[in-house]
């Protein structure tokens, strides 16, 4: 019978839960296997912290957020011991592989992983839709709709005031999160890492959308460079030494007031993009995930991930995944930018 491990790593996501649910019920039922989770991620694996996941820890669960096993952002490579730290856990837990839920970081190091002999399948998830291999990550979806009901809100303020309103979304180095929810609000202008724009160009937009009475609204990415070029960071680096991002909007604000006249207001949306529950859309993707992962463990797929192709779910290499972001085209930029200003 099938043993496998599990863990959530990285960030947490919504709709992490589903997975480790969708994965429980395939295991136990498909194949009469068990599943065992280990706490906060690349850690548990490491300080051998493990649970049993069982039905009652997972009944209820696929419509909450963060994660039942906890996460964090350890590397599992780091360290002298570290790769027999892995290995004393798989054995010491009697387990056939490891099903790894995480973004690009905790893929890189399942990869890194893999090459060293270790079992591992991957499941890709990040709310900022940025990992290659796959068309679509869970998280991606609520975390677009929760931008987009708050911005929603702010338009009414912005019109009630007669304000310009800017809205800062996550995303890392990539644009996702903010484009779909500037088109899906009408926004004025969306600023994007992958296409940045001057700051002129920003002015124009906000004062044409002024001119014709409408409240402008400027969605900003947080990875989204001024005119200089830089990536605003004036929160440090993590332990890993990635810069943290945000602030740009409000750094942005001060800057559109003075050139157009007009008062304009910032707001950071922060983590409340991370947290709750998911939408069904992203319910229903990492539930498919759970159990694709589990059939790829189950047949040995080991340095593969699942992935979203289309409408199917298929495998894809773990190398995929890694060492550079998906990115906004120029040319789906350049249609949504027709309808700003
Ligand atoms: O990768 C997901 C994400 O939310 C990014 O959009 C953001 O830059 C980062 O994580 C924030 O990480 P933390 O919660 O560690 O500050």
């Amino acid at each position: 019978m099938p043993r496998f491990g599990i863990l959530t790593s990285g960030g947490d996501c919504p709709g992490l839960n589903a997975v480790i649910r969708s994965a429980y019920i395939r295991v136990t039922r498909e194949y009469g296997g068990s599943l065992v989770g280990f706490r906060n991620g690349w850690r548990g694996v490491l300080d051998n912290d493990v649970v049993e996941v069982t039905e009652d820890m997972t009944r209820g669960v696929a419509g909450q957020g963060g994660t039942i096993l906890g996460t964090s952002r350890t590397n599992p490579t780091e360290g002298e011991d570290a790769l027999e730290r892995v290995w004393h856990a798989i054995e010491a837990n009697d387990l056939d592989g490891v099903i790894a839920i995480g973004g690009e970081g905790s893929l890189s190091a399942a990869h890194a992983l893999s090459c060293a002999g270790i079992k591992v399948v991957g499941v890709p998830k990040t709310i900022d839709n940025d990992l290659n291999g796959t068309d679509y990550s869970f998280g991606f979806d609520t975390a677009v709709q929760i931008a987009t009901d708050a911005m929603d809100r702010l338009l009414t303020t912005g019109a009630s005031h007669g304000r310009c309103m800017i809205a800062e979304v996550m995303g890392r180095n990539s644009g996702w999160i903010a484009l779909h929810s500037g088109i899906a609000t009408g926004a004025h202008a969306v600023l994007i890492p992958e296409h940045p724009v001057s700051l002129d160009q920003v002015v124009e937009w906000v004062e044409s959308a002024r001119d014709r009475n409408q409240p402008p609204l400027v969605v900003v990415a947080e990875g989204f460079p001024l005119d200089d070029g830089e990536v605003y960071n004036p929160r440090g680096a993590e332990a890993s030494g990635r810069p943290r991002l945000g602030g740009i909007g409000e750094r942005l604000a001060p800057l559109v007031e003075a050139r157009t006249g007009i008062e304009t207001r910032a707001t950071t949306l922060g983590h409340i993009q991370r947290g709750g529950t998911p939408t069904a859309y992203d319910r229903v993707l990492a539930a498919r995930f759970g159990a694709a992962a589990v059939d790829a463990a189950a047949s040995a797929q080991w340095g593969q991930m699942v992935a979203l192709a289309g409408e199917q779910i298929v495998r894809a290499d773990l190398v995929d995944a890694i060492g550079s972001v998906k990115r906004i085209t120029a040319e789906r930029y350049g249609r949504a930018a027709v309808c700003f200003g």
